[in-house]
């Protein structure tokens, strides 16, 4: 994976595979701290101790043959090659927060990439799970809930065309990437 975007998309899929009815993912820039975090936290099943010791190091096996997944190992690769931490936290029954920091302007910082249209994929493709984003650009916030777009659109999908325009703009307005200044 090359892009902020695609290791977001693979960890909020693991939330909806863990069976969550909500996943929040906060996005948040501080340029005085130079630092970029990325943080997903879902209320699905959860891990138990030893399975997320497994899922950290999943080249630990006894068999020559891999057994666990890498998109976890992946993006806690990538902030550390970022000068970066990363950090998993699971409660079994309670959730699972998955949280990244990079360095902002480290040069092996991998790009965001496609956020919007990431993030519109896993509303629009998980229609049952509700989404609460939020970005942080220095003094700027932005957030959408999809909890509260459900009230105002009652009975229309929140996967409708119309809606789904709706909620792109809103994440056009709010969660573009900031370009680095030059
Ligand atoms: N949010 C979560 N809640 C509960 N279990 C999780 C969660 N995220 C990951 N897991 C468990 O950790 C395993 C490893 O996740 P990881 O993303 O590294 O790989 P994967 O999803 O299995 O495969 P890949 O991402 O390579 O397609 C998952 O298969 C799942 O059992
Ligand atoms: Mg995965």
């Amino acid at each position: 994976m090359l892009e902020l975007a695609s290791h977001i998309l693979d960890i909020a899929e693991n939330s909806v595979r863990a069976g969550a009815s909500l996943i929040e993912i906060d996005i948040d820039e501080d340029t005085a701290n130079d630092s970029l975090s990325i943080e997903i936290i879902d209320n699905g099943r959860g891990m138990k101790q030893e399975e997320m010791e497994k899922v950290l190091d999943p080249f630990y096996t006894t068999k020559t043959v891999r057994r666990f997944g890498l998109g976890i190992p992946l993006l806690a690769d990538a902030a550390r090659r970022a000068g970066g931490h990363f950090k998993l936290e699971s409660q079994e029954g309670k959730g699972t927060t998955v949280k990244a920091t990079f360095g902002l302007s480290h040069m092996d910082r991998q790009p965001m990439g496609n956020i919007i249209s990431t993030l519109i994929v896993l509303i629009a493709g998980n229609s049952d799970v509700d989404f609460f984003l939020k970005h942080r650009h220095n003094d700027r916030r932005s957030e959408l809930d999809t909890r509260i777009i459900r009230k105002e659109i009652e009975d229309v999908p929140i996967n409708h065309p119309e809606i789904l325009k709706y909620i792109r703009g809103v994440l056009e307005e709010g969660f573009s990437e900031i370009k680095p200044e030059a």
